[in-house]
């Protein structure tokens, strides 16, 4: 296989499982490779009568019990007992496009850019089972995307303990292991370290795939930077447990699986059923860990995210959550919607609390009905309302989740997972329903519908507040339970492939307690997500920058709120919260109705300057300029820029202020070093309109290669203190960098 930069070379064999012989840069394509199969047998190692031995292979899909001691790809039971199994090559199949699985979320070739399907037909004999190792190459974002299908083809059942979505075995183990790793409220912190023999898992068990470790994780050359160096991503598209192992081996060959979570995981196949993997998605590169994000933003935008939305601008958001909590009613918020139709918000969305009976956290989750004590007139009227203000409406939904306190829950106690006699582990005092029976997932696209419609809902906020505990279903045979936890999220997806399809004008953002589901299985229904609920900019810096690296600023809600800030207790500066939130989606979370005239006049401003440039900030290529998460872990810097090299918007932050510091020039990128740009601050607090601080004589035009190679200065923060702010410490400054003549 390859792409435009990649080769990707194994061999099928008839009497075992596939040997991977390369995967990296393109090179040339020939009928056989003998160079990269040469092996030399070694001793006190099991050797099959082929004289193959198993631990020196490096393998498509390894099997298990047969001589390779790494962990296998897979494990089937069969009806004595054994899981050792050993599928051999059948045949292929190859495909124009790239079909969307059904049941998961999925990659697709709407758009026609040449993307080519690989089935790889294996067949056990003994076990009587098949397996379909799919490769779709898309060849302009130098991506792979693989999944396995499994097969019970005899007359006995089948049973699937591990089933990985993707197995690479790469010669060498001089790699960095990239990952986003942290917790709720300060998610996708970056971490780099050495491989080292022995395995490294990456995973969720909590049902979600976690605020604690992100599925996405990157291989990279010691070396590899953000602008040169090999880099391989990985990244699942999956919502549930997951698990990324990454096993060095005594050859110093590293194994990188990435899959379902096989701990406490098993699927029962009977004869004639099928199992179905989730897509796992491989991208790689040369140049650095900048290019591979860009690849893969571009990779999503063109081949995961509903194509009704993926290359929409989105608009702009004002949520009552921080400003209201649960304490509203109609006219509270009918003021909010009202001062933000002023300052040039475009959407409001109504948060948790608006339902049953629901003033705190402990009732009421299941009952999608509006409160009439909240709302007489009914939710209709509000809507009618917001709509009649010219404002987008959207609401907030939890749909897999029910109170003890809820009508739901008096109804139909048997739809909460919990096993028998055990009791329920309560979390933020509520309780997960069982999304993996039709039943529940019927009942819930019928309540959200009736709400969608009597709104003409524009926005859901889909939110998943707690990990899975008891994970028992009361619908599932003693032999299929430990299938629940996938199978509640299959009814997730359901439940979203329904929506998604009744309402298709209806734009979707996921949520868990902020960033607790952001991942690829969200993001092919829901094209942004809530990124964390730690609002903070210092926070936001590290948070967004991290997540940056997997996934494209349009998947990133990001709000501006009120300070001090609700979860750190900061005090930054308005135009350094703006400064932040307007890399990604941009929204407001804070009582617009209490704002001064000041601080009024500033977020109209903000919003106007990121009108004129939705489309850069959102769609935009990133470059990370400075890590937060390195050198003196003070400052901050990226970019965008236009695809046509045009347009950029630098920000640069920093977090405490230094006196007396060196000079600051950051390296700019992306830029076209043949052309003169007109490099302007902007002010977004300046009163100096859409565009500028105002202060022509600071507007400089420069050669792009100047800019790349010797960097822009940038001003000492002291220069620009504002008094007003109090502090100079979390200051921020934002740059255009504009061809003259355009858009100035
Ligand atoms: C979660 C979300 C928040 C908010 C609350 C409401 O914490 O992440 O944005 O919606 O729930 O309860």
């Amino acid at each position: 296989m390859q792409t435009d930069r990649l080769s990707y070379i194994f061999r099928a064999r008839a009497d075992g499982e596939p040997i991977q012989l390369y995967f990296g840069a393109r090179i040339h394509h020939r009928p056989r490779y003998p160079n990269l199969e040469r092996a030399e047998p070694r001793k006190s190692t099991p050797t099959r009568p082929s004289g193959e031995q198993p631990e020196l292979m490096r393998c498509e899909y390894a099997s298990p019990g047969r001589g390779d001691y790494r962990h296998p790809a897979y494990q089937i039971g069969q009806a004595d007992g054994s899981r050792i199994t050993g599928f051999g090559y059948r045949g292929y199949r190859l495909l124009d496009g790239k079909q969307r699985l059904a049941g998961l979320p999925s990659t697709f070739d709407d758009y026609g850019d040449d993307a080519q399907t690989l089935v790889i037909e294996l067949y056990d004999d003994l076990a009587k089972a098949s397996l379909e190792l799919s490769y779709a190459v898309f060849p302009h974002q130098d991506v792979i995307v693989r999944s396995a299908l499994f097969r019970d083809d005899g007359d006995a059942d089948l049973t699937i303990h591990a089933a990985a979505s993707l197995q690479l075995d790469l010669p060498r183990a001089d790699l960095d292991l990239i990952d986003l790793s942290g917790a709720w409220s300060r998610e996708n912190r970056l971490t780099r370290a050495r491989l080292r023999p022995g395995s490294q898992t990456i995973d969720s068990l909590r049902g979600a795939s976690s605020h604690q470790h992100n599925p996405f994780i990157v291989l990279a050359e010691p070396g590899a930077g953000e602008d040169s160096g090999n880099v391989i991503g990985c990244n699942l598209i999956y919502s549930g447990n997951f698990r990324d192992r990454i096993e060095v081996d005594h050859y110093g060959v590293t194994r990188l699986t990435t899959g379902i979570d096989p701990e406490g995981f098993s699927w029962l196949l009977e004869p004639g059923q099928q199992f179905q993997t989730p897509e796992a998605v491989l991208c790689a590169g040369d140049r650095g860990l900048d290019g591979l994000s860009r690849s893969l933003g571009e990779f999503y935008r063109r081949h995961l995210v509903n194509p009704r939305f993926a290359e929409r601008p989105r608009p702009v958001l004002v949520n009552n959550w921080e400003a209201t909590y649960f304490d509203f009613d109609a006219d509270r918020l009918l003021g909010i919607a009202r001062r933000a139709r002023q300052l040039g918000i475009e959407l409001f969305v109504l948060d948790d609390g608006w339902f049953g009976h629901r003033d705190d956290a402990t009732s009421s989750l299941g009952d999608w009905v509006a409160d009439p004590r909240k709302f007489p007139d009914g939710i209709g009227a509000l809507a009618k309302a917001i709509h009649s203000l010219g404002l987008q409406f959207g609401m907030w939904f939890e749909p897999e989740m029910a109170s003890l306190d809820s009508d739901l829950y008096r109804a139909h106690p048997d739809w909460l997972l919990g096993a028998p006699g055990r009791r329920l582990t309560p979390q933020r005092d509520q309780f997960v329903l069982d999304t993996g029976r039709e039943d529940v997932v019927d009942h819930l696209f019928d309540a959200m519908s009736r709400v969608i419609r009597q709104t003409g809902l524009d926005y859901v906020k889909w939110d998943m507040n707690r990990s899975l505990t008891e994970t028992w279903s009361a619908a599932l045979p003693p032999e299929r339970q430990p299938e629940a936890a996938h199978r509640c999220i299959l009814g997730v997806y359901r439940l979203y492939e329904r929506l998604t399809h009744a309402f298709p004008e209806v734009l979707f953002e996921s949520c868990a307690s902020g960033g607790g589901r952001f991942d690829l299985g969200m993001m092919y229904y829901a094209p942004q997500a809530w990124v964390s609920d730690d609002t903070d900019a210092v926070e936001r810096m590290l948070t967004q920058y991290g997540t940056s690296l997997g996934y494209p600023q349009s998947m990133m809600g990001a709000h501006v709120s009120d300070v001090p800030n609700h979860e750190t207790g900061r005090i930054t500066p308005l135009r350094t919260r703006g400064d932040v939130a307007v890399f990604g989606d941009l929204g407001y979370e804070l009582d617009v109705t209490a704002l001064d005239d000041d601080q009024a006049g500033e977020i109209s401003r903000q919003i106007a300057w990121y009108k004129a440039h939705r489309e850069l900030m959102q769609f935009g290529d990133l470059h990370r300029l400075v890590s937060p998460f390195e050198n003196d872990h003070n400052t901050m810097s990226w970019q965008v820029v236009s695809p046509d090299r045009r347009h950029s918007v630098v920000g640069w932050y920093q977090i405490l202020n230094r006196p007396n510091p060196g000079h600051e020039r950051v390296r700019l990128r992306g830029l076209d070093p043949d052309r003169q740009y007109l490099v302007r601050e902007a002010g977004l607090d300046a009163g100096g309109g859409q565009a500028g601080r105002g202060d022509e004589d600071s507007s400089l035009a420069l050669y792009g290669d100047e800019l790349m190679n010797a960097g822009l200065f940038v001003p000492q923060v002291f220069d620009v203190f504002d008094p007003e702010h109090r502090s100079a410490d979390f200051a921020s400054r934002l740059f255009t960098v504009d061809t003259p003549d355009e858009r100035n």
